[in-house]
């Protein structure tokens, strides 16, 4: 079987002094009891470099929350894919719903991040899922079905070289998760839909993410088409991110 992949998304939160003290804690729980999964942290940009140095060696991979669709150039801001590479970079996440709804990204800018991400060797981590509103009007499988299918649609066959993570906005920094139920079933319609698009995309890890924690990471993580998590808040704490490590071995 796939080993899960639990992802820390740690969003616009840390600092040099509370990432070290972060990453010592989750990387001393690691060195007590070895993981049975792959583990990764999507960091803020500026700390790419002391994240690379602190991990190095261990079996925390490095991600990144972001990346532009454009390699290089006049795009005041941006970071893009190479400059990422030069840290090591193995994740990025692309069309974070907060990235979709603070800042404006549409279906075909995630797929062109996707893409970038792709060229210079990352394995993007395409985010898709519905607002409360989408999921009470029962167009839940039709929205995160067509957030997805512009990504398959732009990358060809590299789509078996995705991650995707299903992450309900509602569920976000709310504490409602969606029930272990609610998330395999548009997992499995994602799995479906991925498998239509090309045969090896059965593999392609399907993350749950929104409020996951200590509590619910091993119902939901034993969901047959939960192939691991997309961690927000309960990344920020050693104890608990190690307890969702465990549970997903
Ligand atoms: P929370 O775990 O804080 O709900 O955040 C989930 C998330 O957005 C991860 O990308």
């Amino acid at each position: 079987m796939l080993q899960k992949l639990i992802a820390g998304n740690w969003k616009m939160n840390g600092s040099l002094a509370a990432n070290q003290a972060l990453l010592t804690g989750i990387l001393a729980g690691l060195a007590e009891r070895a993981p049975a999964c792959q583990v990764a942290v999507a960091v803020p940009a500026p700390y790419l470099a002391q994240v690379q140095q602190l991990v190095a060696g261990s079996a925390i991979a490095l991600g990144a929350q972001d990346v532009s669709q454009h390699a290089q150039g006049a795009f005041t801001g941006e970071v893009s894919a190479g400059m990422l590479g030069d840290f090591g970079v193995r994740y990025v996440l692309v069309g974070h719903s907060e990235r979709r709804q603070y800042h404006g990204e549409t279906d075909a800018v995630v797929a062109a991040k996707a893409q970038a991400a792709l060229a210079a060797g990352m394995t993007p981590i395409v985010c898709v899922g519905e607002t409360l509103q989408e999921r009470e009007a029962g167009a839940t499988d039709a929205v995160v079905q067509r957030q997805l299918a512009v990504v398959i649609a732009a990358v060809g066959a590299d789509v078996a070289r995705l991650v995707v993570a299903y992450e309900p906005v509602w569920a976000i920094g709310t504490g409602k998760t969606a029930s272990p139920e609610q998330a395999q079933a548009v997992h499995a319609a994602l799995r479906t839909q991925l498998r239509a698009a090309n045969a090896q995309c059965a593999s392609v890890p399907l993350l749950y993410g929104g409020s996951m924690n200590a509590a619910n990471a091993q119902q939901l993580l034993a969901q047959p088409d939960i192939d691991g998590g997309l961690i927000g808040g309960a990344a920020l704490k050693p104890a608990d991110f190690l307890q969702i490590i465990a549970a997903a071995a």
